[in-house]
């Protein structure tokens, strides 16, 4: 993970760093630092420390003019958050400074076989890049010494640059991490995600996998690995300033809540005409050219997935299977003989879901993504992608991407479905019943308050239910750290039981008719055993003592509602402990490491 953003030209370095820091925090938070250099003299100054961008932002000398900077948000995969092992490195002899997102395998290695003499001041697998980039520059130039370098380095990186001797120029490269150029008449912003560059540069170049940059603050070039110039393609930057605000809000994660009607309603507007679905006809060709769809994600997006599974097999009648993305990588199941692989992610960056991908590749699948980036690396890698539309999210914890993911599984589902439902109708009418409960979330504040007083708690529900569990109980341990899990309602009793004390909280999600009594008796066996429970039922099976009352929908459309109280739970929960809703612990929004 780590956000990188370094500038060369003539606006204010410091500024552009720093903003563009804060707005990559999402990429990690555990440490921040900046490395300047003064406009009057030759001098350069490094502000490091464990914290936020805010803590590097009060330690950072204003004194001085800067016009040429690379700055990092780290999430630590070496080395324990504190000062040392803050970025930006520096080489052996001061020249060079390094700022670096991604993993370098063979760090020891590189270590004991090209830098035996050199003493390493952090326990960094970046500080060989820095010590490599500068013995090499002894010998040949320094854009040749960064090549040379990217050449023995094996693993991921993004890395920004700076030769002291030279503050004329600006160096970046990447392999497998993302990177990118804002460019602009007065400078050019090198960043790992294009949300850096927003207000500064209303263009960008996204980088290829072993590129390597040269920038001199008013043009640039991008050449390979062995140093012959690559054609790149410029590409306007389409996000909105007030997107990446929280506005009125207290938090982005409550913003991107009760942003979902609208996601919804985007999402019809993109994918509808009149009453049709207009998708890239290749999609929806590769999904009925299929025997069987597998799905691979992490995290949100794989319980997005769970939900797209009971959509596509329900609604369409095509088999589809569920993989975690870091297990698919390393350990693929048997395969059907026209399998379609479906990658879903919001960010489009996640690690252990290109490993999948270049795997699948290789072997020559074909492959789609579903995705909030479309400039994303897995938006360009697969065969084909379809666009969320859910609009920039910014809290770690996912709301409104998770559901626009099933909007769009939903979508792609029902075109394959014989099932004649008004789908634009039934969208429609979710998005209505989703502002309901979101009137009711000072309510849904207070029953938090009555409820969630434990250190665990757990989330029941059966069959599409369950997958809802899944990402209730996810948000819930994310943001608050309650120790939640989401179980089958039926499975609790062959073991997990004992667990269950006095006052142990129990929510059941009940909004399908079919299982509405089996996971009543589940919540009795808990209750006769000491549990406090919370229903969140369907107005049609609702029973008068249930607390969350939610609209009826579609039944498989039901996850889309239920999950809404569930972030509400989760939100209060963590607002009640005092917690950073937005950038909860150990957690990063979007992970470039596997
Ligand atoms: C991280 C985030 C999760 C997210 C997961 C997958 O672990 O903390 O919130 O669900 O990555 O991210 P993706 O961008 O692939 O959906």
């Amino acid at each position: 993970m780590c956000g990188i953003v370094g500038y060369l030209g003539l606006k204010d370095a410091r500024e552009i760093i720093i903003n563009g820091l804060k707005r990559l925090e999402y990429r990690g938070y555990d440490s921040a630092g900046i490395a300047l250099k003064d406009c009057d003299s030759n001098h350069f100054s490094v502000f490091k420390d464990k914290g936020r961008v805010a803590h590097l932002e009060s330690i950072t000398d204003y004194t001085f003019q800067s016009c040429l900077g690379i700055g990092h948000t780290r999430w630590a995969t070496h080395g324990e958050p504190n000062q040392v092992n803050s970025h930006p490195h520096n080489s052996a002899k001061g020249r060079f400074f390094v700022v670096h997102n991604g993993v370098i395998d063979n760090y020891k290695e590189l270590k004991s076989t090209k830098l035996k003499e050199t003493v390493f001041e952090s326990d960094t697998d970046t500080e060989v890049i820095a010590h490599l980039i500068e013995r090499y520059s002894y010998k040949m130039s320094v854009s040749e010494a960064i090549r040379k370098t990217m050449s023995l380095l094996e693993g991921s990186y993004a890395l920004a640059i700076i030769d002291t001797e030279d503050p004329n120029h600006l160096y970046a490269c990447k392999n497998k991490s993302p990177l990118l150029l804002g460019i602009n008449d007065d400078g050019i912003i090198i960043a790992s995600d294009v949300m850096a560059c927003v207000g500064y540069s209303t263009q960008y170049v996204p980088l290829e996998d072993k590129t390597f940059v040269e920038i001199d603050g008013a043009s640039y070039t991008i050449k390979d690995i062995i140093g012959k110039e690559v054609p790149h393609e410029i590409k306007t930057i389409d996000i909105d300033y007030f997107n990446i605000e929280k506005g009125e809000y207290s938090h982005f994660m409550l913003k991107e809540i009760n942003e979902q009607p609208a996601v919804i309603r985007t999402i019809i507007n993109e994918y509808f005409d009149g009453d049709k679905v207009i998708l890239n006809g290749k999609t929806s060709e590769a999904i009925a050219m299929s025997d069987r769809l597998y799905i691979i994600a992490a995290g949100t997006s794989m319980n997005a997935g769970f939900i797209g599974r009971e959509l596509f097999e329900k609604m369409a009648n095509i088999p589809c299977e569920v993989h975690i993305a870091s297990e698919f990588a390393y350990n693929m199941p048997l395969l059907s003989k026209k399998p379609l692989f479906i990658f879903i992610s919001q960010s489009g960056e996640t690690a252990d879901l290109r490993a999948g991908l270049v795997n699948i590749k290789a072997k020559g699948y074909r492959s789609l993504t579903i995705t909030n980036v479309k400039t994303s690396t897995l938006a360009r890698e697969a065969d084909n992608f379809v666009e969320i539309h859910a609009g920039p999210e910014i809290a770690v914890a996912s709301t409104k991407a998770y559901t626009a993911q099933i909007v769009i599984l939903a979508i792609l589902a029902y075109g394959l479905s014989d099932k004649h439902i008004d789908l634009r109708k039934e969208l429609s009418k979710v998005a209505i019943s989703i502002e309901n409960i979101i009137d009711k979330k000072d309510y849904i504040e207070q029953l938090v308050k009555e409820y969630l007083t434990k250190r665990n708690c757990f989330y029941i529900g059966r069959g599409i239910d369950y997958y809802s569990c899944l990402e209730a109980s996810l948000k819930l341990k994310e943001i608050s750290y309650i120790q939640t899990e989401g179980f089958a309602a039926g499975e609790l009793k062959h073991g997990t039981i004992a667990l269950i004390e006095k006052d142990t909280p129990v929510i059941a999600i009940i909004s399908q008719r079919s299982i509405n009594k089996n996971t009543r008796s589940n919540l009795n066996e808990v209750k006769s055993r000491g549990a406090k429970t919370l229903i969140i039922s369907t107005r049609s099976i609702h029973e008068s003592d249930d607390q969350i009352v939610i609209d009826d929908v579609f039944e498989l459309f039901s996850p889309l509602l239920t999950v809404i109280p569930a972030q509400f739970i989760a939100y209060y929960a963590a607002l009640e402990r005092g917690y950073d809703i937005d950038k909860p612990r150990n957690l990063a929004k979007s992970v470039t490491v596997e």
